[in-house]
């Protein structure tokens, strides 16, 4: 690399009026954006355009001048988009490369367009356009996830597999149950972006540097123009608040960490160990070394994606707190966390939804552990409770009993003659030969929200209504 330039020799062309020399090499490389914000170019220019229409109505702009800007901006858009368009790091940001290409297109009257407005109102006007649009793509995702979930759901709505808590067998549920959890969980992701897009939709642009400006502008026409539903209130807070931004990272995060809950239980779950599922060799990779392995890779990387979300979380709240009103350069650094927390959403989204979509399930490895781990004794302390009138204190008592001794003769509770149990309580009948297996166990639950079958598809349809309804 050749030595760089110790500083520029001509004062920056937007804003160095005041200077007699250039900014130093390293002084333009940490002022510089435009490597990250180069992304809000369509944001930028659809701003612009909106700007641009207003100050014409309101005649601070001749029809000339704005008709030239109209046209320059549509070219430097196209140039952008076809990949022809120079980024500058001397021009700092977004803002003032596309400005000054529009200047060379159409000469000076493109210094009339950053009338009545400055880049503090602009870019986070840009940056709340950016986040909306990142939201509704984000929608999709977690829609297209969900339904995959759905599907695959209501396929395995009957498919028994051991319930855990604390990872050890509770209670037989099925498949399409849990995965169901996940629909829930994803469900409400989208309603808090959903939140978070109703209360960043308001207008900054107008509010100028921070304090308003003195041109009789209409903010409420650039507002409309860019789908906003009304002007931010007050100047001050237009430009300097980010709390849109955090409250997408945050809403961002909670559903990276749902998404690592399943990401984990997928790794688990195509163990050889447990052996519930096979992902497709399409979401599996091979070992360099070791010929035998499928490894879940698509799975571990969505869960440590997570990391990257809460830490683009935490790093932007940490860079807001104590910045006094109204902008300050650091509020710089804030679409680099956002853009790399979208994108990390993004694509783990696009790759659970694959991997779901595509997992085949082993029912018979999940009904065998299921059967293991006596996970139908809650089913025979409900039984002592209905048969027998025994307060539950009790019937779990006893229960916990008969457990022991199945444990002790190595078998499982359907194993057990009845005369083993019937040594522990007498009034035991044949009847309980009905609760012990994990299929009734599993149909037993009907309680609104439960794991039975037909629970479970009557979920899946409810769900569908709820989340996959255009
Ligand atoms: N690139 C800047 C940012 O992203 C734009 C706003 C700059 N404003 C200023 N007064 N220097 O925050």
């Amino acid at each position: 690399m050749p030595p760089r330039p110790r500083k520029s020799k001509t004062a920056n062309a937007m804003w160095g009026g005041r200077f007699a020399a250039g900014p130093a090499a390293v002084m333009q490389q940490i002022n510089a954006s435009i490597d990250v914000d180069k992304r809000l170019y369509a944001q930028d220019i659809r701003g612009s355009l909106a700007h641009c229409e207003m100050l014409i109505r309101r005649k601070i702009l001749s029809a000339k001048d704005g008709a030239a800007i109209r046209r320059g901006l549509r070219r430097v858009l196209a140039e952008i988009e076809s990949g022809k368009f120079r980024f500058q790091t001397a021009l700092e940001d977004i803002h003032m490369n596309v400005e000054a290409r529009l200047a060379e297109l159409i000469g000076p009257a493109a210094g009339r367009l950053h009338t009545a407005r400055s880049r503090n109102d602009q870019v986070a006007t840009d940056f709340r356009l950016w986040v909306r649009d990142a939201i509704d793509g984000l929608d999709q995702r977690l829609r297209n996830l969900q339904r995959a979930l759905i599907d695959k759901a209501e396929r395995h709505a009957g498919s028994v597999m051991p319930g855990f808590t604390h990872l050890q067998p509770a209670q037989p549920v099925t498949f399409g149950h849990h995965l169901l959890a996940y629909v829930e969980m994803l469900g409400r992701d989208r309603g808090r972006l959903a939140d978070c897009r109703r209360r960043l939709n308001e207008s900054p642009l107008g509010a100028a540097a921070l304090a308003g400006t003195s041109f009789p502008i209409d903010r409420v026409m650039t507002a409309k123009a860019l789908g906003f539903d009304r002007p931010m209130a007050n100047s001050l807070d237009a430009v300097s608040s980010r709390d849109f931004a955090l409250e997408f990272l945050s809403a961002a995060s909670v559903a990276g960490i749902h998404l690592s809950r399943l990401a984990d239980e997928l790794v688990l779950w195509t163990t050889p160990q447990f052996g519930f599922v096979r992902l497709s060799d399409a979401y599996t990779t091979g070992s360099s070394i070791m010929p035998q392995k499928r490894n879940p890779d698509a799975a571990e990387l969505v869960r440590a994606k997570t990391g990257r979300l809460l830490g683009s979380l935490v790093g932007l709240s940490v860079m807001m707190k104590g910045l006094p009103l109204a902008y300050s350069k650091d509020m710089q650094e804030d679409k680099e966390r956002v853009f790399a927390a979208a994108d990390a959403l993004d694509l783990s989204l696009a790759a659970m939804a694959g991997m779901i979509a595509d997992l085949t399930v082993d029912t018979d490895a999940m009904r065998r552990a299921a059967t293991g781990g006596f996970s139908t004794a809650t089913d025979i302390a409900d039984w002592l409770v209905r048969a027998l009138g025994l307060p539950f204190r009790e019937a779990h008592h006893v229960t916990g009993r008969i457990v022991r001794l199945a444990e002790e003769r190595g078998g499982t509770l359907e194993d057990l003659p009845l005369a083993a149990l019937q040594a522990i309580e007498p009034r035991i009948t044949r009847a309980v030969a009905g609760v012990l297996g994990v299929e009734r166990s599993v149909a037993s639950r009907t309680s609104y929200g439960g794991t039975a079958p037909a629970n479970v598809r009557k979920a899946a349809r409810e769900a569908r209504r709820r989340y996959l309804r255009a």
